[in-house]
C-alpha cells in the first residue's frame, strides 16, 4: 500500500505529515512512501532528506495523489477554487485520508470525501483515552502553542520577564496571567515560570487548580458549585450568572497584568469571551495579549487573526493564526510520530496489510466517512 505525503498549501502552513524517521518506520510496517517534491522544507527537511529514508519523490501535487492508497495530511484537502490545485479531484477514489479535517466547520468538504467514497480520518477527534494519548494531535501541537505564546509575548513586551536585581536598579518580574489551562495553558505556565514571570491562571474546570498549583502559578476562580466540565474533560459552556461574575473576576485581575496568555476553547462552539473592550482599556500601556483562540472566534474582543494589534492606550494584541506551525520542526516531527501511532495498530504484522477493527473507540471517534456516507455521531446531528 502506498502513502502519500503532499506538500501543504495552504496560508500559514509549514508543517508536514512525514518526517525521515517516521517514513523508515512505515516503510518497516510495509507500506511504500511517496512524498511530493519540497513538502517539507518549511520544516527543514529535504527530498535528499526524504529519499535517502525510503520515500520516493514525486515531481507535482498529481503524481502524489494518484496511485496512493492512503494520504497523510496535516491541514484539510483544497477544494476547486480554494487555491491553485484543486487537490479533492487528485485523490483517488475509495482512498483513506488522514489529517486535521477541522469536521465541525467544513460540510463541503465531508460531502466530497464520501462523494468520493474516501474514508476521511480527523485526527483532532481522537478520543483522549490513555490508549491513545501518543496519537492525540490536539495535545502534540497545543503544547509547542503554549511554549511559543510566552516567547512571542516576551518579544513584543518591551520589558524584561524576570526580577533583576542590579546596581543599576531594580526591575520587577512580569506579571503573566494565562486563561484557559488545557495543555496549552499548562505549557504556557511552565514556560512563563522559567523565564521568571509571577504567574496567576484561570478555568473553568475546578481540576486544574492542582495543577496551576504544582508549576507554580496562583489559581484564580470563581467560587462557584457550577460544573466547568463535561464528562470527556473537556469545558462547556457556562450559565450567564457565571460569566458575570467571571467577568468581574477577569477585570479586578487584569489590570495588574503585564502579559495575558488566553486559550480557552468549547468544542465544537466559539470561543468564550473572556477579554472586553472595557478590559482591555483598563489595561496599562505595553502590555501583551495574546490570543491563542484568535482562529475559534477570539477570547479577546479587540484580536483580529493573523494581525498584531495595538490599541489607543497602547495594549499590543498577537493574533497569529496556526500558533504550532510556527515551529513547523518539532510540530512536523511530533504530528508525524501522532500519525506514525494511530497508523501502526491498523497493520497486521504477519500480512503486512491494513486489518482495521471499525468497531474501535480510536477509529469510531475519528472516522468521518465510509462507503460514500458520513458516519460519525457528531456530524449526524449529536455532540
Ligand atoms: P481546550 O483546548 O479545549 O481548552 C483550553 C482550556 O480552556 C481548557 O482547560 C478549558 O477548560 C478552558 N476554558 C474553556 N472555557 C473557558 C472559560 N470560559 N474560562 C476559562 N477557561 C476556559 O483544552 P485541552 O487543552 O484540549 O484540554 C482539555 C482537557 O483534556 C483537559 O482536562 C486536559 O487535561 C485533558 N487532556 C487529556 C488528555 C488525555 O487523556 N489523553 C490529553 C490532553 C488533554
Amino acid at each position: 500500500m502506498k502513502i502519500a505525503i503532499p506538500k501543504e498549501r495552504r496560508e500559514h502552513e509549514k508543517r508536514v505529515a512525514a518526517t525521515p524517521d517516521t517514513i523508515k518506520k512505515l516503510i518497516g510496517l510495509g507500506f511504500s512512501v511517496i512524498v511530493e517534491t519540497g513538502a517539507g522544507l518549511k520544516s527543514q527537511i529535504t527530498d535528499e532528506q526524504y529519499s535517502e529514508a525510503g520515500a520516493t519523490i514525486a515531481a507535482d501535487a498529481k503524481s502524489v495523489y494518484e496511485n496512493a492508497d492512503i494520504v497523510f495530511k496535516v491541514g484539510r484537502p483544497l477544494l476547486k477554487g480554494e487555491g491553485d490545485i484543486d487537490e479533492m479531484s487528485l485523490i483517488k477514489e475509495g482512498s483513506i485520508l488522514i489529517a486535521i479535517l477541522d469536521p465541525l466547520k467544513t460540510p463541503d468538504h465531508i460531502k466530497a470525501y464520501a462523494d468520493k467514497n474516501i474514508s476521511a480520518f480527523a485526527m483532532e477527534f481522537m478520543p483522549r483515552i490513555s490508549r491513545a494519548q501518543s496519537m492525540d494531535v490536539l495535545s502534540s501541537q497545543s503544547n509547542l502553542a503554549g511554549f511559543i505564546s510566552v516567547i512571542d509575548a516576551a518579544h513584543e513586551y518591551g520589558r524584561a520577564i524576570p526580577m533583576m536585581m542590579t546596581a543599576a536598579g531594580t526591575i520587577a518580574p512580569a506579571k503573566i496571567m494565562v486563561m484557559g489551562v488545557g495543555v496549552a495553558g499548562l505549557q504556557a505556565i511552565a514556560t512563563a515560570k522559567r523565564l521568571g514571570a509571577v504567574v496567576s491562571a484561570t478555568d473553568v474546570r475546578a481540576a486544574a487548580k492542582e495543577q496551576v498549583e504544582s508549576l507554580g502559578g496562583k489559581f484564580v476562580m470563581v467560587e462557584t458549585d457550577e460544573s466547568g466540565e463535561t464528562e470527556a474533560g473537556y469545558a462547556k459552556e457556562m450559565s450567564d450568572d457565571y460569566k458575570k461574575r467571571q467577568a468581574e473576576l477577569i477585570a479586578e485581575t487584569l489590570k495588574k497584568q503585564d502579559i495575558a496568555i488566553t486559550t480557552a476553547l468549547i468544542p465544537g462552539r466559539p470561543a468564550p469571551v473572556l477579554i472586553t473592550d472595557e478590559m482591555v482599556a483598563s489595561m496599562k500601556s505595553g502590555s501583551v495579549i495574546v490570543d491563542l483562540a484568535v482562529e475559534a472566534g477570539g477570547n479577546c474582543t479587540l484580536s483580529k487573526p493573523g494581525e498584531i494589534v495595538i490599541t489607543d492606550n497602547g495594549v499590543i494584541i498577537i493574533g497569529h493564526l496556526n500558533v504550532a506551525s510556527r515551529l513547523a520542526t518539532d510540530a512536523s516531527a511530533l504530528y508525524s510520530k501522532n500519525l506514525l501511532n494511530f497508523i501502526t495498530p491498523l497493520v497486521d504484522p504477519e500480512t503486512k496489510k491494513l486489518n482495521i477493527d471499525w468497531q474501535d473507540e480510536i477509529i469510531t471517534g475519528t472516522l468521518l466517512t465510509k462507503d460514500k456516507a458520513i458516519v460519525h455521531e457528531r456530524l449526524k446531528g449529536g455532540n
